[in-house]
């Protein structure tokens, strides 16, 4: 068993799409055993991508992230990592297949609907973040 982080985030809260992808998430077989909604902070948002700093998109995701209510979430099964980063897609919409998050609910690279942890180390530092119970 393993846990992920998923973000639900601003652009998509804001258009509705909440509901809608959480509903694919658990059809995907994965749990949500975690959920809270929330609006992060500057401090917050710098915080959780600290590793993105300096990059030329930092700027426009820190915005992006702080601009609205966003749904955090904690995922968990077999696989739990990679099988949410499949259901996700690339993370630039355009090059998303058809049927993954990002291709179906995503508007562009910096507003791309959805993050989900990349490796377990990512996980764990992620889903303490945001849920430092578990
Ligand atoms: P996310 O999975 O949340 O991780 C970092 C985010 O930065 C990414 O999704 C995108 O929304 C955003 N981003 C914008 N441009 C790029 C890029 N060229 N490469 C990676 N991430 C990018």
């Amino acid at each position: 068993m393993q846990t992920t982080l998923s973000i639900v985030k601003p652009d998509a809260v804001a258009k509705g799409y909440a509901e809608d992808i959480c509903l694919r998430i658990e059809d995907s077989g994965l749990k949500i055993i975690s959920k809270k909604q929330i609006k992060l902070s500057r401090d917050q948002a710098e915080g959780f991508y600290a590793e993105h700093k300096g990059k030329p998109f930092y700027e426009a995701l820190i915005n992006l992230m702080t601009s609205g209510p966003l749904l955090v979430q904690v995922l968990e099964g077999k696989e739990a990592i990679s099988r949410y980063r499949k259901l996700m897609g690339d993370t630039n919409p355009k090059k998303a297949s058809p049927g993954t998050l990002r291709h179906d609910f995503a508007e562009s690279i910096d507003a791309n609907a959805v993050h989900g942890s990349d490796c377990e180390e990512s996980a764990i530092r992620e889903v303490t973040y945001f849920f430092p119970n578990k």
